[in-house]
């Protein structure tokens, strides 16, 4: 993808959504840390830069501080906030705390026509969210715009093409963030280089020269990541690839033959793998999430590294790692890099030798699905809601055995018919059911009944990484609670879990 827009990260939790509108723009972005070498960022030749926001002041000890040659590069570039009070603070402007911080909405006056703003309202909404701002303009710059708070609120050196706004373009709540961002590329010139079938082009062509002639085996989950990942390899290398799908035992109800006879129709060299006796030996008594996670995640590598051998080997192993994941496990400054480790199940043992691909590692979810929906895969594995490679596991609380397992898989089964029925399933970000060790009295026909509860979860979410609990209509909730309560037995209690994330997690455990 030739001259990307780079983004620079300083650690702004909003840092993966300045790339994804970008490229939603058209053009090709990728995210480095702020302190990539020039050296580095040169050889990208890049269109442009934008410099992102971040939660530090300028001036603070630990401040992320931004390489001065970056600047005399020539690029264009755009400074985000923090990003715009870095580039102030480098370019001989002062920056300044602000009396208060400023959060949310504000109201955005422009100063006079100019092209970062084209097509946008004199006053506009605009989204705020900082402590410093700039105090004095740095020579060659001049002011945009300003807030009853923030007199310059946008400024630009136009002979440079360097250009900062203190809101924040690439939140939704700014009402004009993209027209801005827009005018951004236009005047940085840079290409509309970016769409998903010349990519998807673009990695087969890579993955031929790279494993054309290997043998390549991929896990693969059912999983809308792993799927397109391992459907892109074959498309890209064929025969070459064998795919292995793991039955741990901890999968929903008949997700296992629903999987296999899908890819038996895709032409996929697929072995399935009945590792569920294994799996619950291992979970054997074991009450403590993290020992289950480990155990579960361990024996998932024993099982790989099994049926690697049984194939006389293999070069390389295809991965479904998406670019959230990437970025989140860098080292990259900032809080972002560290909330996600526990979803990486395990690594690879060193002397299995396997070399990575991973495909999907420049692409967010919604792009891994419009791909996958251009490689032909049905709405039924696109659509799917997202499932832990833990499974059932951590949603059964306390020691986990196949007999709860299989309540479990009953309970979710029901809620998930009962939420398509109500045609909320596709609303609904991630949705199942939760198995709690804690036992409650019931009455059911003429009998006293002493039960397990059932707690059904629902959440919506864009990153998974904050979520809201779905509103599902009391009269669904109902349904489904009294089909469960019904039809299984070993449940005679549901509770609908009504916290956000954070502070809950949207899995139990
Ligand atoms: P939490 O519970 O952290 O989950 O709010 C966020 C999202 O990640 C999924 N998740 C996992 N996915 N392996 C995975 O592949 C894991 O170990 C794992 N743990 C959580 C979870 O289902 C939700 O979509």
């Amino acid at each position: 993808m030739d001259h990307p827009v780079l983004v620079l990260d300083f650690g702004s939790q909003f840092t993966q959504l300045i790339a994804r509108r970008v490229r939603e723009l058209g053009t090709f972005s990728q995210i480095l840390p702020f302190s990539t070498p020039v050296s580095k960022i040169k050889a990208l030749e890049p269109a442009a830069l934008i410099l992102s926001g971040g939660p530090q002041s300028v001036y603070g000890r630990s401040a992320p501080r931004l390489r001065p040659a970056v600047l005399d590069l020539g690029l264009p570039t755009l400074g985000i906030c923090y990003g715009m009070q870095m580039t102030a603070h480098l370019l001989g402007g002062r920056v300044i705390p602000s009396a208060s911080r400023e959060y949310g909405h504000t109201m955005l006056a422009v100063g006079g026509r100019h092209p970062l703003f084209e097509g946008t309202p004199r006053r506009q909404k605009v989204w705020m969210s900082h402590g410093d701002k700039v105090g004095k303009l740095p020579p060659g710059f001049k002011a945009l715009a300003a807030s009853a708070s923030t007199p310059l609120a946008a400024f630009a050196d136009d002979r440079r093409r360097i250009y900062g706004v203190q809101f924040h373009p690439e939140v939704h709540h700014t009402d004009y963030g993209t027209t801005i961002l827009k005018n951004f590329l236009r005047l940085a010139r840079a290409g509309e280089n970016w769409s998903l079938s010349s990519y998807r082009e673009h990695l087969i062509e890579e993955i031929r020269l790279r494993a054309g002639k290997s043998r390549v085996i991929a896990g693969l989950s059912g999983g809308v990541d792993s799927t397109v990942a391992a459907t892109l390899v074959a498309e890209a290398i064929g025969k070459n690839l064998t795919c292995i799908f793991v039955d741990t035992g901890l999968l929903r109800k008949n997700e296992a033959d629903e999987v296999m006879g899908f890819f038996r129709k895709y032409h996929l060299t697929l072995r399935r793998v009945n590792a569920g006796p294994e799996y619950f030996e291992r979970l054997r008594g074991v009450r403590s999430p993290d020992v289950k996670r480990k155990r579960i995640g361990k024996l998932f590598i024993d099982v790989f590294e099994r049926e690697a051998r049984r194939l006389g080997g293999a070069d390389y192993l295809v991965q479904g790692t998406l670019y959230p994941d990437v970025i989140e496990s860098a080292p990259v400054y900032g809080p972002s890099s560290t909330i996600k480790l526990h979803h990486n199940v395990g690594g690879l043992p060193k002397r299995m030798k396997l070399k990575i691909i991973e495909p999907l590692r420049e692409l967010f979810k919604d792009e891994v699905r419009r791909l996958g929906t251009e490689l032909g895969i049905p709405h039924t594995i696109i659509g799917r809601h997202p499932f832990p490679g833990p499974g059932l596991a951590v949603r059964i609380l306390g020691d986990v055995t196949p007999a709860k397992v299989r309540v479990l898989q009953e309970a979710d089964a029901i809620f998930l018919e009962e939420l398509r029925a109500a045609g909320l399933y596709d609303e609904i970000s991630q949705a199942f059911a939760v198995l709690l060790p804690v036992k409650s009295v019931g009455v059911m026909g003429d009998e006293k009944t002493y039960e397990n509860t059932c707690v059904l979860r629902a959440v919506v979410t864009t990153d998974f990484m904050t979520a809201d609990f779905a509103r599902i209509p009391h009269e669904v909730l109902g349904r489904a609670a009294a089909r469960i309560v019904n039809e299984v037995k070993g449940i005679n209690r549901v509770a609908y879990d009504v916290t956000t994330k954070p502070p809950a997690t949207i899995e139990w455990e």
